[in-house]
């Protein structure tokens, strides 16, 4: 599948071995690796037929939060934003339950991890590439999350945009991940499902998959994705070598 642009450009599907050069594989982690709709999924019974729309509000609120302390330099931590989101969320469905926002909480420290994500960061490591996390995530919450998903032993590297104090579009973000591996951005493959977060990573220079999970439009946004793909197994085609030509005999 590939979509294309008004302006003529596409955005490629995977095709084997389009990545070369690669020497670091880095994801972002909500959205990407864990579903950021499995919390409220865990308590669904307890908001009825609300419980769609306070996941998607929570979850748009949280990025507008974490847009909006970077633009006014108030930035707090993601753990904060998620729980000001949330209480946004169900303020406007007019929840009124301080039991279930905590266990709302709890669940968000603990998502559940995309079925393919083990097996993809094994496979990238046994072919010899770095591993990590680039994420908006505080290091406590990317920690719970890695370790009730049992990938730590998987990653290199889980960098949190905490040290920075800068949510992620800005650019020195991505540059953490790079200066975590000493290498250039053209040899980092960096994989979301967030489609603003791939268009400003496809602008710094990495080579970027974004994961279109669930066959979102197309942002209107600076950054041109290299690539396209549904689940992050389609990752492992991009960066595959094709096998040497065979001698003809
Ligand atoms: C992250 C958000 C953007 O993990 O999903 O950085």
């Amino acid at each position: 599948m590939s979509q294309t642009l008004r302006s003529g450009r596409t955005i490629p599907p995977a095709a084997k071995g389009r990545f070369i050069g690669i020497r670091a594989c880095v994801f972002d982690a909500y959205g990407t690796l864990f579903d950021v709709h499995s919390a409220v999924a865990r308590h669904r019974w307890r908001l009825g037929e609300k419980a769609d729309a306070i996941s998607s509000l929570w979850r748009s609120k949280q990025l507008e939060y974490s847009w909006q302390r970077t633009i006014s330099r108030r930035y707090v931590d993601f753990w904060q934003i998620t729980a000001d989101g949330l209480d946004f969320a169900l303020d406007a469905h007019a929840v009124d339950d301080d039991a279930l926002r905590e266990d709302l909480l709890d669940a968000y420290l603990t998502l559940d991890c995309y079925s393919e994500v083990p097996g993809v960061l094994r496979s990238i490591k046994d072919a010899g590439l770095h591993t990590a996390i680039l994420s908006n995530g505080s290091p406590m919450m990317l920690e719970a999350a890695v370790s009730r998903a049992g990938i730590g032993d998987l990653l290199d590297a889980v960098i949190s945009v905490d040290a920075l104090g800068l949510y992620k579009p800005t650019p020195d973000v991505y540059r953490l991940a790079i200066e975590r591996f000493d290498i250039g951005r053209s040899q980092t493959a960096f994989s979301s499902s967030n489609a603003w977060d791939a268009a400003a990573a496809a602008c710094f220079g990495f080579k970027v998959a974004w994961c279109n999970r669930f066959s979102q439009a197309r942002e209107r946004l600076p950054g041109t994705p290299d690539a396209e793909i549904r689940s992050l197994d389609e990752l492992l085609d991009l960066l595959e070598k094709d096998p040497a030509p065979q001698e003809q005999i």
